[in-house]
């Protein structure tokens, strides 16, 4: 039996400092950018108070969790929460992973300005490393006067709004310390409204042990992962020598919007040793294909199409149970993160090839002219959902469509 995890949000605004004396007015769940780390354990109940404070409405979406659809936290399955107005979310925690929480309301604004936590669920037959944390990935745009820059200009609604104040756990460019000799878990979340990362640990490798869906089958070796908006990858971190400074940052990528210089997010500051006892087995769980490769999709979405017909869109439904195998094509000139709401997909083919790794994803980028083809079986949870870009800009330019899942 599951236990209960009950936690109170209140949306608010707040003085965000972001690096020391500095601060914009920032929305904040409790008061804290990013908002309370949320912990259960899988199988557990979660009861999320939400009281809005602010002075617009607002809603919560659990990024990834596989939710009855009334407690998606879109405006399609709920009113908007208005100010002064409470609402209350319950829903079971049925796998473990790195999750999210944000607003779904106004999300361009409401998420650059913080309204946004991480959601971990534990598993306790998963491996333990020497230390389990948290980073979340973001930036700030600022204006001249080092105020927010202004929200939603021509520029930002094609490429999206990046900002030179890059965040983690919502700290400009902030010293991390970690003991020599240890091998921790870093989540890594990336909440930006469009800022991608190539992310590189001082070029040191590192292993991928999990995503967006949990952990993977086995433990994958890189030196460099890319991660876009609504993202996660499960690291294990380490060992590393005491003395050694390590840049936390993102290597060039263009996106679509030319090549970007190396940049930091924060810097790792290795101290005195540690006995460790992290061990990764080799087999990490079974995830069992849902499709063969040479699988025909059966349904194809145009992301150009998608961007270029804007809000509202309404896309097919879904049948319970039903294997759906989607093509998802980008001849647009930049990347696009795809997301679904509630469901896993494995991906089956990303640029034509089979991936790297099997996975279970919630979001996938989709490379500039090339396509991607998922697969996802829709469990027993009929209702409204929808898939979107999760630049948020262009979401909210209504690249994205609703669906119904029926029985
Ligand atoms: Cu993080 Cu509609 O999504
Ligand atoms: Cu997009």
């Amino acid at each position: 039996m599951g236990g209960l995890v009950t936690v109170e949000l209140e949306a608010e605004e707040a003085d965000w400092e972001f690096a020391p004396g500095r601060s914009v007015p920032g929305f904040a769940y409790n008061g804290e950018v990013p908002g309370p780390t949320i912990e259960a354990q899988v199988g557990d109940t979660i009861e999320a108070r939400l009281k809005n404070s602010l002075p617009q409405a607002t809603t919560i979406h659990w990024h990834g969790v596989r939710v009855p659809a009334e407690m998606d936290g879109t405006e399609a399955v709920q009113p908007a929460v208005g100010p002064g107005e409470t609402f209350e979310y319950r829903f079971v925690v049925p796998d473990a992973a790195t999750f999210w929480y944000h607003s779904h309301t106004n999300e361009t604004e409401q998420l650059e300005r913080g309204l946004y936590g991480a959601l971990i669920v534990r598993d306790p037959r998963e491996p333990t490393l020497d230390a389990d944390r948290t980073l979340l990935l973001d930036d700030l745009k600022l204006g001249p006067d080092g105020d927010l820059a202004p929200f939603g200009d021509e520029h930002e609604h094609h490429a999206g709004r990046e900002g030179d104040v890059r965040l983690l756990n919502g700290r400009q460019e902030p010293d991390l310390e970690m003991p020599a000799g240890t091998t921790e878990r870093w989540r890594i979340i990336d909440t930006a409204n469009t800022r991608f990362a190539r992310l590189s640990i001082g070029g040191r490798p590192f292993t991928i042990i999990g995503t967006d869906g949990g952990l993977l089958t086995k433990p994958v070796r890189a030196t460099e992962v890319l991660i876009t908006p609504g993202e996660r990858f499960d690291l294990a971190v380490g060992p590393f020598e005491e003395g050694e400074r390590i840049d936390i940052e993102a290597l060039p990528y263009d996106r679509g919007k030319g090549e970007t210089s190396r940049e930091r997010f924060a810097t790792l500051n290795v101290g005195a040793a540690a006995a460790s006892r992290a061990h990764i087995p080799q087999t990490l769980r079974q995830i069992d294909p849902l499709v063969a490769e040479s699988a025909e999709p059966n349904r194809t979405i145009s992301l150009k199409a998608l961007m270029h017909e804007g809000l509202h869109q309404r896309a097919d439904p879904v049948r319970v149970g039903d294997l759906q195998i989607w093509d998802l094509v980008n001849e647009t000139g930049q990347d696009h993160p795809f997301h679904i709401h509630g469901f896993f997909f494995q991906v089956v083919q990303e640029e034509s090839k089979p991936p790297p790794f099997i996975a279970w994803k919630d979001t996938v980028n989709v490379p500039r002219k090339s396509q991607t083809r998922i697969a996802w079986l829709p469990d027993d949870r009929p209702g409204e959902w929808m898939y979107h870009c999760h630049i948020l800009e262009h979401h909210a330019m209504g690249m994205m469509a609703h669906f119904k899942v029926v029985r």
